[in-house]
């Protein structure tokens, strides 16, 4: 097992500062995933830790140990990335026994290791088919297991799951958790799936133009977003501005458009606070329902109904050119509006306020 430590990294291309120090710490056996839109700097970043991009500035460490000054393959890193890279002329135990041949392992122990790895991934018994005879999962598998039978230190994956199918996707986002806590090694996850970092991670770095712009626990990513563009990239949700009005003890009330809102702040009236509510976290009242103790309501009218089967979205229009957006599992919104009419209601705890105080 091992710990990763970045610090201060830089890697530009001419006057792209591709990845724009970066520090961070990877804790030992941490599943930690890098997360952010195209072009923000994840491969580079994931590159500059194998060994395939040199640095511009900064350290790299795993343990005590300095590692950016080595050639790739002293590094003790295995990377899978997200087109397979397999050896279409080699057999899947060819494929999963390069790295063995080519750090002139002996015969014997080549072919126990490779037969292990391959049980590790569920492919036990396919080391004599040819990669066109194989689906995408099981290339992906066999790109795992070629990487695993170097028994590396640290696992970096390159948006391995992208060019498989939805469902499999799913299947695999499980198999590779799994493995990895099976195997208590350190991995390093490259996505830009909201959805797969929240569901495979320890810890997410959420970056945008090559700058971490929050790291924490995929709960807190999702429920206490640092910044605007956290809160927007991580799911759908409201971001709205306005100016606050007032308070009742810790809870600020602030004007956007027609309508009030209440939120945790201190900022002082006359102040502008831009917050993020999410949409499953507004209910729609049935007509004559009062509203838990403490929540907040809003009169709207009822502009739009998106029915997704499990989940329905609603558009609220709030009047002044402010809309809501409303996700619920069970609603039947024909039965709570009265002429369009309806009353949104939300615990001003679950919103998110950025900057004030
Ligand atoms: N070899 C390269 N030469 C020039 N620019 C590059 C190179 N690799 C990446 N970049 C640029 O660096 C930025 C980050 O790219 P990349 O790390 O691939 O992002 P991501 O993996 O998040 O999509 C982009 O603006 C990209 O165009
Ligand atoms: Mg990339």
């Amino acid at each position: 097992m091992t710990a990763i430590s970045i610090d201060h990294v830089s890697r530009s291309f001419g006057t792209v500062r591709a990845v724009d120090d970066v520090s961070l710490e990877v804790r030992d056996g941490e599943f930690f995933t890098l997360l952010g839109p195209s072009g923000c700097g994840k491969t580079t970043l994931l590159r500059t830790i194998a060994g395939f991009a040199d640095l511009t500035a900064g350290q790299i460490r795993f343990g005590e140990r300095r590692i950016d000054t080595l050639p790739p393959h002293r590094r003790n890193t295995g990377m899978v990335f997200q087109n397979y890279a397999i050896f279409p002329n080699l057999t899947v135990d060819g494929n999963v026994a390069y790295g063995l041949k080519a750090r002139s392992v002996p015969e014997a122990q080549i072919k126990e290791r490779v037969a292990r790895a391959l049980k590790l991934v569920h492919l036990d018994g396919y080391g004599e088919r040819w990669p066109h005879q194989l689906s995408g999962g099981q290339l992906q598998r066999v790109a795992i297991a070629r990487c695993l039978v170097i028994e590396p230190e640290v696992l970096l994956l390159d948006e391995p799951l992208s060019n498989l199918d939805a469902k499999l996707r799913v299947e695999m986002r499980a198999e590779i958790r799994q493995l990895q806590q099976s195997l208590k090694i350190t991995a390093i996850y490259v996505t830009h799936d909201q959805e797969e970092a929240l569901s495979m991670s320890d810890r997410i770095a959420v970056m945008r133009s090559g700058r971490l712009e929050q790291v924490a626990a995929p709960q807190d990513i999702y429920r206490a977003p640092a910044t605007p563009f956290v809160a927007e990239f991580m799911g759908t949700t409201n971001l709205l501005t306005g100016t606050v009005t007032g308070r009742d003890g810790d809870i600020t009330r602030i004007g956007v458009g027609q309508r009030e809102f209440r939120a945790p702040s201190r900022a002082s009236n006359g102040e502008s606070l831009t917050f993020s509510l999410r949409p499953e976290t507004v209910r729609l009242l049935a007509p004559g329902e009062a509203a838990p103790a403490g929540w907040a309501t809003l009169h709207a009218t009822l502009a739009r109904v998106e029915f997704l089967g499990a989940l329905t979205r609603l558009e609220l229009d709030l009047g002044g050119g402010t809309t809501l957006r409303v996700a619920s599992l069970d609603v039947l919104p024909g039965a709570l509006a009265t002429r369009g009419c309806v009353v949104a209601a939300y615990d001003p705890r679950r919103v998110t306020v950025f900057g004030g105080r």
